[in-house]
């Protein structure tokens, strides 16, 4: 079933629908999920902010689509845009005044009686969370969270506060509006279909799941690298840094899915459960863990600028736009191997992936990758025998494509994860315990901080980085050069 078609008519209404979010994410999932056809006849998609016309929004929408997003590489027909510009409206006002909701109300009234359907009510929460106090007290003051006729969700996005005591007080103000079900807390790395199929690799094949574990497994790897800066984000990244911008969600849910064990059933509780129970095992030394900042330097050829001349970030600024640490997954089976993580900004190249490194004597380890992104696949590093009269032992690599098998089915995240909430399906997203876990790691960590290190705009991140690993005798891996590029 296509939930978002089946579900009946809808109205859509994003807070902060002129911001960043819209612009990168929401904008160009909706175009995918109108190209394939699932969108119902009826519905109605209300951008709210302060800055547009209606006019100048829909400008703004079709720029989001042909802008050069990395995972979105659009060619956009002109009758799909058209059929979904027609049930698009821009509702310009001020998300911090009362009247801004009963206008809002009123507007919505308004749709119906011009021939919108009455049905569901999706609210997108796009906008900082400072803001979620007023907002969602005003959604309830004015009786926006019930329709009057179909059900009524709110999707909220990561990070969730930005320590535990924090995200248990936004979760206080949520839930004073929404019932937990109406609920979606959005980390899109959960909707990654390279992310969601290692649960199928690891779950529905033999082979490789049974070695997974403290008897053949060396230790793990997980890298997440940016080649690009923070933009125009400085406010907002000033505050956060990088351990709490994607440490505390995208790496721990990576980290959960590549070692969590395996959910009973189907169910949204057995998953969730898993995850949960995976992020609540992990320990890490406070001194192991390298907090980075980008320094001028120069990326892909071009000359860089460093972090704190960035707009909207102070020139004294300590904050982490990188980090690599050193983490313990407390169970049975992985109680044995360690898992190294580095993720950061303004990195030497773009690459999210996940390593197995099984036992052996150096070099002779075999890996097993997982490439969430780009030229996503899986490969398995394997020692060949070189062809020629002598033994001559040379590095190889057997892998799955999806570009191969699957060439021209890419699927966004945000595009499956706004029809899970059509379905009302909340597997891939947070419940407020999982957060709350995931803070209560990052805090152990944050408490004791180590002191900001520089590393040059494409490198690998600071030296310090490298003797974390290399004092265990253990090197980070080279990304192979030729993975999926097919
Ligand atoms: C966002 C972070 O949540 O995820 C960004 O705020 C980061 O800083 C982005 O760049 C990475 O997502 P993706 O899907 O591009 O890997």
């Amino acid at each position: 079933m296509i939930y978002s078609k089946e579900s009946g008519p809808f109205a859509l209404i994003i807070f902060g629908g002129s911001g960043d979010l819209s612009y990168q994410k929401i904008y160009p999932a909706l175009y995918d999920i109108a190209e394939k056809g699932h969108l119902p006849e009826d519905y109605a998609i209300i951008a709210t902010g302060r800055k547009y016309t209606q006019e100048e929004f829909y400008n703004f929408f079709e720029h989001s689509l042909t802008s050069d997003n990395r995972h979105h590489k659009h060619s956009v027909e002109n009758a799909i845009f058209k059929s979904l510009e027609k049930h698009m409206y821009f509702y310009q006002g001020d998300n911090t005044d009362p009247n801004f909701y009963t206008g809002l109300s009123k507007y919505l009234d308004k749709l119906v009686k011009e021939g919108l359907p009455c049905g569901n009510r999706l609210f997108y929460a796009g906008v900082p969370q400072s803001l979620y106090q007023t907002v969602f007290a005003n959604i309830k003051k004015s009786r926006l969270n019930k329709s009057p006729c179909g059900w009524a969700r709110v999707v909220i996005e990561k990070p969730i506060g930005e320590d535990e005591a924090s995200a248990k007080k936004l979760d206080k103000i949520i839930t004073s509006t929404f019932t937990e079900d109406q609920i979606f807390r959005l980390d899109h790395y959960l909707g990654k279909e390279t992310l969601e199929n290692v649960l199928v690799f690891r779950f529905k094949n033999n082979i490789f799941e049974p070695m997974l574990n403290g008897n053949n497994l060396d230790h793990i790897q997980i890298t997440s690298s940016e080649d690009f800066s923070i933009a125009k984000r400085g406010k907002f990244y000033n505050a956060t840094g990088a351990l709490k911008d994607v440490g505390q969600n995208h790496i721990l849910q990576m980290l959960a899915i590549a070692t969590m064990e395996q959910p009973k059933d189907d169910s949204d509780e057995a998953m969730i459960g898993e995850r949960i129970k995976l992020v609540k095992s992990l320990t890490a030394n406070p001194k192991d863990i390298v907090y980075g900042q980008y320094a001028a330097g120069v990326v892909h050829g071009k000359d860089a600028i460093a972090y704190r001349q960035e707009a909207s970030v102070p020139k004294d600024s300590q904050t982490d736009t990188f980090f690599a640490m050193k983490v313990n997954v407390n169970n049975e089976r992985f109680k044995n191997v360690p898992v190294y993580i580095r993720a950061g900004k303004q990195m030497a190249m773009w690459l999210t992936e996940i390593s197995y490194v099984f036992k052996g004597k150096d070099p002779y380890r075999n890996v097993l990758t997982i490439r969430v992104q780009p030229n996503e696949g899986i490969a398995v590093k394997l020692f060949t025998k070189k062809p020629g009269l002598e033994i001559k032992v040379e590095p190889t690599y057997m892998q799955f494509c999806y570009k191969h098998y699957f060439p021209g089915e890419a699927f966004d995240a945000y595009e499956k994860l706004v029809q899970d909430v059509f379905a009302g399906r909340h597997t891939f997203f947070n419940i407020s315990k999982e957060v709350e876990a995931q803070w209560r790691f990052i805090d152990s960590l944050s408490k004791n901080r180590t002191p900001t290190r520089f590393y040059k705009a494409g490198s690998w991140g600071p030296k310090e980085a490298f003797a974390l690993i290399e004092k265990d005798g253990r090197k980070w891996l080279e990304p192979y050069p030729a993975f999926c590029q097919i």
